[in-house]
Formats: structure tokens, sequence, C-alpha cells
């Protein structure tokens, strides 16, 4: 009697202690929006079949947002009077323009269909996960009820909070543990390096002075073909395909290219030199069904990194700029 009881108080100080608020669920908008995943994939649909290699831009920014601040969309917000937003960081100047247009344009369409409902953040991760199963991924359940930021990060945070392509097997890591994401999250997100392209000055560094060793010579002399020497200017440098095989194919193929020593970035790369994570790049590169399953879960977790729900944060109507506060509206 005396335990039951005890265990009773136990287990309402753990609920007391684990409520974090309202949770991200599966039905979010079947009541105030019911349209609106359906919404979304007609967009991406329509905007995907005009230029298929968009899904990159999509699934970059929707990285982009989530490791900086959590997925609140403030990697859309644009910096006033003067003020730098995270898009002013160099890893965001090369966000494509195409994409961030079709989150405003889906935008718009929500704001028609249900005015001031859907946020900006739960179309980022939803846009992403339908352009994925567009260009040939799989499609999974994705929970909603992600609220906007009023604010972005500095310049600086972003930086801080974006892994670099020189990084190593330990620091990308000790990165993506800082986020609440394993060795094979950090394996099965790379994946999404299946399609999309990389400049120049993020890679040369392995082709001069020296040659990488972890580098395919066949696969170097192309890639020393496109990128001239001091060409490391984002601006103007040349681009090449971030998997050289099937570019423009969401598919299993990066990991086949990793044992080839064919991986573009360092950070890709490293992937199979490093024994943490060498096996995981061989069951994918082996089995797309397990690198697909793993990469919805994996996705599901990046998208709840440091999420706003219920009263935290907005849902902004302009995704570029945060709503105006009522002590402007009654002023
Ligand atoms: C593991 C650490 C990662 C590093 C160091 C990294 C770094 C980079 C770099 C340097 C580029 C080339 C950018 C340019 O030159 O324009 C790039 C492109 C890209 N990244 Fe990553 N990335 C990482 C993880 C991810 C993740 C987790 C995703 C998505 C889930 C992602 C999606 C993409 C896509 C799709 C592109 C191609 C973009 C385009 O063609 O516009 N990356 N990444």
């Amino acid at each position: 009697m005396l335990l039951a009881r005890g265990l009773c108080v136990l287990t309402i100080a753990l609920v007391v202690l684990c409520d974090e608020g309202p949770a991200l669920n599966y039905s979010y908008y079947a009541k105030t929006c019911p349209r609106a995943e359906s919404i979304v994939s007609s967009s991406i649909r329509t905007f995907l079949r005009r230029d298929r290699s968009e899904v990159a831009g999509l699934l970059r920014i929707f990285f982009h947002d989530c490791f900086v601040q959590g997925c609140d969309a403030s990697v859309l917000l644009m910096g006033l009077n003067g003020k730098e937003s995270e898009q002013q960081a160099v890893p965001n100047l090369t966000l494509r323009p195409k994409s961030l247009q079709a989150i405003t344009d889906i935008k718009a369409r929500l704001e028609k269909a249900c005015p001031g409902t859907v946020s900006c953040a739960d179309i980022i991760a939803l846009a992403t996960r339908d352009a994925v199963n567009e260009a040939g991924g799989p499609w999974f359940p994705l929970p909603t009820g992600r609220k906007d930021s009023k604010s972005f990060a500095s310049v600086q945070e972003t930086l801080n909070n974006l892994p670099p392509p020189s990084f190593n097997a330990s620091e990308l890591l000790e990165s993506f543990q800082s986020k609440g994401l394993n060795a094979t999250d950090l394996v099965a997100l790379s994946g999404a390096h299946t399609v999309g392209k990389a400049h120049c000055p993020t890679f040369s560094g392995r082709l001069r002075p020296s040659l990488d060793p972890d580098l395919d010579i066949n696969f170097a002399q192309k890639l020393a073909a496109t990128c001239r020497e001091g060409d490391d200017d984002f601006a103007t440098s040349n681009s090449t395909d971030l998997d050289s095989s099937t570019p423009n194919r969401f598919d299993n193929a990066y990991y086949r290219n990793l044992l080839g020593k064919k991986g573009l970035l360092t950070s890709d790369q490293q992937l199979f030199v490093d024994n943490r994570t060498s096996s995981l790049v061989e069951a994918f590169a082996r089995s797309q069904r397990s690198f697909f399953s793993q990469f919805a879960a994996s996705f599901v977790k990046l998208s709840k990194i440091q999420v706003l729900t219920g009263s935290e944060g907005e849902v902004r109507i302009n995704c570029s700029v945060a709503n105006p506060s009522r002590m402007l509206y009654d002023a």
C-alpha cells in the first residue's frame, strides 16, 4: 500500500518534470487547416516538375534552419535596418533563390486557404519531405505544430552552428551530437548529398597544394579541371555535383561513391574513412531500402530540434519578417 502510494507520487513528479509543453503531433492542422498538407504537396509537385534539381535547395534550407536556433524558420528572416540576419552568413549566401521563393509561394496559398494558421517552419519541413519523395526518395509522416521565431541568430552564431565541409569525422559527430543526433543520423542525413551541387571553394582544398589521399585520382583530375587555381569566390566560382553518378535522383548512390573515394567534400569522405561510421556507409551502399527507412527516421529527428510550440513563437504572416507587435498596432 505504502509502496503503491510512493510510486504514485513519483509518477506525478515525473509527469510534471517531463511536461515540456504541447508537443508536435500528426494531426495538428486536421481541424484548423485540413488541406494544409495537400496544398504543400501539390505545390511541390508543380515546382519540381519544372526543375527537379531544386529538391537540393529545399533540403539545404531545411538543414540550415534546424541547425541554427532550431526548426523555427529563422533562416527565412531578412535583417531590417542594416542588421545582418542568418542569410548573410557565408554558407547561406548559396541557398537557392528559387527554393526560397517556392516557400513564399506556398505560404501565400496557405494564407488564402487558412489565414494565420500554418507556420513557415512547418512549411519548410513539409515541403522538403515532399520534395524528397518527388525526387525518388521515401515518403513518411511528419509531425507538425512548429511555431516561427520572432528573431534570428547572429551571423557568428550561424557560423558556429553549421558544420563546415572541412570537418573530420570527430568534429562532425560532435556537431551532430550537440543537436541530439547520433552517428547513424549523421550518416543517414549526409545522404541528402545524393542531390545538389557544391562550389569549388568548398572542396578545392582537397586538390591543392597537395592531393587528399582519400580522393580517387581520376575523380580528382576531373575536379581540378572544373576548379581553376584561385577560384575561391563563391559568387563567380564553378560548382559540381555532390553525387557525380545520379545528381538529380534521391537514391543511395552517394554511399557507393564514398566506397570508391568519390565523395566530394572532406565531410562526405570522412564518413567512410572513420571506423565509427564506415560500416553504416557500407550498409546504406548495399541497401537503398535501409538508407530510406533510416533517412526518414533521422529526418523526423532533425525536424524536431529545438522547436517552438504552443504559445512560444508565432505563426508569421510573411515568412521573411516577424509579425508586427501589438504595441506597434496599438500605437
Ligand atoms: C554533415 C555535415 C554537412 C556539411 C559539412 C555540409 C556542407 C555542405 C556544403 C559545403 C555544401 C555546398 C554548398 C555550396 O557550395 O553551394 C552543401 C550542399 C548541400 N547540402 Fe550539405 N552539409 C552537411 C549536411 C547536410 C544535411 C544534413 C543536409 C540535409 C538533410 C544537407 C543538404 C545539402 C544539399 C541538398 C546540398 C546541395 C545544395 C544545392 O545544390 O543547392 N547537407 N552541404
